[in-house]
């Protein structure tokens, strides 16, 4: 594949999920390019995990990390398993969007939640309903009930 039709194809990919993550839309014009079309899209909602050190399995930093993936984002992306939906109290309450059919959810630590950046990243925020006295919930409780609600 030509590189113009490779940054296409991912321009596509990472936009549809910016747009699934609420972010502003973005034209491409007629020649994109790696850095001026695609980067910006990785960094504002991949990049916090997928780079070296994070905890996705392979960076989408540069290029040459992102290039050989595209087809996976392309998958990924178009079926919202990626970016992943994020397990914070300011989210929406369970049950008020419908979920992927197969679902990356990030869950943060019980008294600090996810990081700014995670949050900033996720395709979607929800929210476990709890009494308004409860602080919140051990992290693996909140997992194993979101997860037990958000199955296909
Ligand atoms: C909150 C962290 C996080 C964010 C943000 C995130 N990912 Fe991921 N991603 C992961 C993790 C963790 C995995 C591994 C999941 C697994 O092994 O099941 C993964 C897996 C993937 C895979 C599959 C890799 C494989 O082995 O087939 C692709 C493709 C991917 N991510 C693309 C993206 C793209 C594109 C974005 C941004 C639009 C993104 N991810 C945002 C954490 C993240």
């Amino acid at each position: 594949m030509k590189r113009q039709a490779f940054t296409v194809l991912l321009c596509w990919s990472v936009f549809a999920a910016a747009t699934a993550a609420g972010a502003a839309a973005q034209t491409a014009d007629a020649s994109p390019t790696f850095s001026k079309d695609v980067a910006p899209l990785l960094y504002r909602s991949c990049v916090t995990c997928h780079r070296s050190g994070g905890v996705a399995p392979m960076p989408l930093v540069t290029y040459q990390d992102t290039r050989p993936w595209a087809k996976a984002i392309k998958q990924q992306v178009s079926t919202r398993m990626m970016p992943p939906w994020g397990a914070d109290m300011s989210g929406a309450p369970l049950g008020a969007h419908p979920p992927p059919a197969r679902l990356a959810l990030a869950v943060g630590n019980e008294g600090a939640g996810l990081s700014t950046e995670v949050r900033a990243a996720a395709a979607q925020l929800v929210a476990i309903p709890i009494a308004a006295e409860v602080e919140s919930l051990n992290a693996a409780v909140a997992a194993g009930i979101l997860l037990h609600a958000l199955r296909a």
